[in-house]
């Protein structure tokens, strides 16, 4: 056995490493500076303290971006000369976000080990190369992202660190192969894992839905498919569950190999960036000529994200979010006993709010953030939730699942479908949507973004907003003077939330202006970026009557946008005449 021993190595703090909503993400050219990574990695061991680290199972991968292969190297190091007794990797260092939350929660070792807890290398939806973002995250027991007290815990460790551990002779791990490499060090012996990245989660999967039924729908004529994957990780999932476990044709796979650099692309599943896919499904102007597919949908680069289509029609993943909770005990079968209640996140449309009502179920909203939700899951309150930014999922792990909400629209087009696969018509993605805003009701909802603003105009913009709250009678004169044909604000506030499960109170959520006729308007500054700030703008209206739920949703909120566009004055604090990304 190759033995290693364990140096420790003098460093010194280096600033700006606050973990935000999802982690650590910065440039890649930030994170290669020396002792960059390695400090932060000792600051969470040193958080997570000696004694839990010392003898763990800790899974270490993430989307495969650039800078990945040489950070597990160093965690592998680190690990081992902190005590750890083993490391699991996915094979080629690849696991999705949901797939490490599955194995956190469900893998068990050849000797029966468990793994506490996990480094996801991710930036998500950013893009990734040498010139663009890297990131990591630490997971906890629970699956879910390390909390508050932890993170902060592990911002402070990074602003006073003098020393981190490693072992320097340690060879490095061959992650390329499956299988078990193992050393002995000065506390015994240390093990790394190479698994493979799908099949706990495919396992898990194969325990949620029921697979024999949309192999069925997808292996009809009548039907078809496409799932385009950005070059994230999610490629290394697609072909295992929809090709092979499902019966899909290979061909109805786009941008399935994971890149680095995920083909020098924006992997975010949104109207704007999954050009390739917007294009096959006959959406946007671009459209192929060729018969789009029934179905289609897209992951971002870690695959927690994801936009779900149908012929040359977009889901909005506040409605997703919605019809997925309305039709869940009736064609899932993890759900067939009922649901523990839904959840989504503050700018989310109510789509869900009002199927929660009707069919009397236990209803959430959270701020912004998937750890909301995890809370709500870990007490048993929570079974479906999902937000606006292209987040569903729910219990059966403890981060959104892009690939699990594709399942879940095939599951509910395989139970509409039971009857129509031999003969009969095919029931759509768009007639499930329709149906289901006659139904409930449609929340027409659209979201603008303004990238990269000067981060003091943007603090500026949301201060006047908050200070125009004190007195509605000058927001609804405003409103009169730019749209006569716009209901009045009746409330105006800063989103607040009080978790019912720790008691723990999360201020400024987002800034709101609540209307007569149930209209919204939310403004907030984004948590994620890594350039300048980003407002979003997020704008929704209700219609309760069915003979006017089919129009064209930018032009029936446009009285609105225009409304929100003044009252915020926009153009004035950012010098922006339009929004960098609508979707
Ligand atoms: C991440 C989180 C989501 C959240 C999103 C918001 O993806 O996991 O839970 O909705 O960020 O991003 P934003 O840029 O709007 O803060
Ligand atoms: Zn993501």
């Amino acid at each position: 056995m190759v033995r290693f021993s364990v140096t420790r190595k003098q460093t010194a703090p280096i600033d700006g490493q606050k973990p935000g909503t999802s982690g650590l993400r910065k440039k890649v050219k930030v994170f290669i500076q020396p002792n960059y990574l390695e400090n932060f990695v000792q600051a969470t061991f040193n958080a997570l303290t000696a004694e839990k680290v010392r003898g763990a199972t800790l899974v270490v991968s993430g989307d495969g971006r650039y800078y990945s292969k040489d950070a597990i190297q160093i965690i592998i190091k680190m690990a081992a000369a902190n005590g750890v007794r083993r490391i699991w990797v996915g094979q080629n260092g690849l696991l999705s976000t949901p797939a490490v939350s599955a194995v956190i929660r469900e893998r068990v070792g050849v000797d029966g080990s468990r793994s506490s807890g996990a480094f996801i290398l991710t930036a998500s939806h950013n893009p990734g190369g040498p010139n663009e973002d890297f990131g990591i995250k630490y997971n906890m027991e629970n699956g879910g992202p390390a909390p508050e007290g932890i993170t902060d815990k592990i911002y402070e460790n990074t602003k006073s660190i003098k020393e981190y551990l490693i072992s320097e002779d340690l060879p490095n791990v061959d992650i390329s192969a499956i299988g078990i490499s193992s050393f002995g060090g000065p506390e015994g012996q240390f093990d790394v894992e190479v698994f493979d990245s799908a099949s706990d989660y495919v396992k898990l999967m194969k325990s949620i839905f029921d697979f024999e039924s949309i192999r069925k729908l997808l292996s009809s004529p009548k039907f078809s498919f496409c799932y385009d994957a950005l070059h994230g990780v999610a490629g290394a999932y697609a072909k295992r569950i929809f090709v092979e476990e499902l019966g899909a044709k290979e061909s109805s796979l786009l941008n399935c190999v994971p890149k680095e650099d995920f083909g020098g692309g924006h992997p975010d599943p949104n109207l704007t960036y999954a050009k390739e896919l917007v294009a096959r499904m006959g959406l946007g102007k671009s459209s192929s000529g060729q018969e789009p597919p029934e179905f289609g949908a897209a992951a971002d680069g870690d695959a927690d994200r994801n936009m779900v289509l149908g012929k040359r029609f977009f889901v909005t993943p506040s409605d997703s979010v919605a019809i997925i909770a309305a039709n869940a005990v009736e064609a899932i079968p993890y759900f067939s006993g009922g649901l523990k209640g839904v959840a989504r996140s503050m700018p989310t449309s109510a789509a869900l709010d009002v199927v929660a009502k009707n069919l009397n179920l236990k209803f959430f909203e959270v701020p912004t953030g998937w750890k909301f939700f995890g809370n709500l899951m870990d007490a048993g309150m929570c079974s479906v939730c999902g937000e606006e930014s292209f987040g569903t999922g729910s219990d059966h792990i403890r981060e959104k699942d892009g690939i699990w909400a594709v399942l879940a629209w095939l599951s509910i087009l395989a139970y509409k479908n039971k009857a129509n696969l031999e003969s009969g018509k095919l029931v759509t993605v768009e007639d499930i949507v329709r149906q289901h805003w006659a139904t409930y009701g449609r929340h027409y909802y659209t979201r603008y973004d303004y990238e990269n603003v000067d981060a003091g105009a943007a603090k500026e913009l949301m201060a006047n907003l908050v200070k125009l709250q004190s007195s509605l009678a000058e927001v609804n004169g405003i409103i009169k003077g730019v749209r006569s044909d716009v209901s009045k604000v009746v409330h105006g506030d800063e989103f607040e939330y009080k978790d019912p499960v720790d008691g723990s109170i999360s201020k400024h959520q987002g800034i709101r202006y609540l209307f007569e006729d149930g209209s919204r308007l939310v403004f907030r500054l984004s948590g994620t970026g890594s350039e300048g700030a980003t407002i979003r703008l997020y704008i929704e209206q209700y219609e309760k009557d069915p003979s006017k739920t089919g129009r064209d949703s930018q032009e029936a909120l446009a009285p609105l946008v225009e409304v929100a566009l003044k009252l915020s004055k926009m153009q004035e604090f950012t010098g922006r005449s339009a929004p960098t990304v609508i979707t």
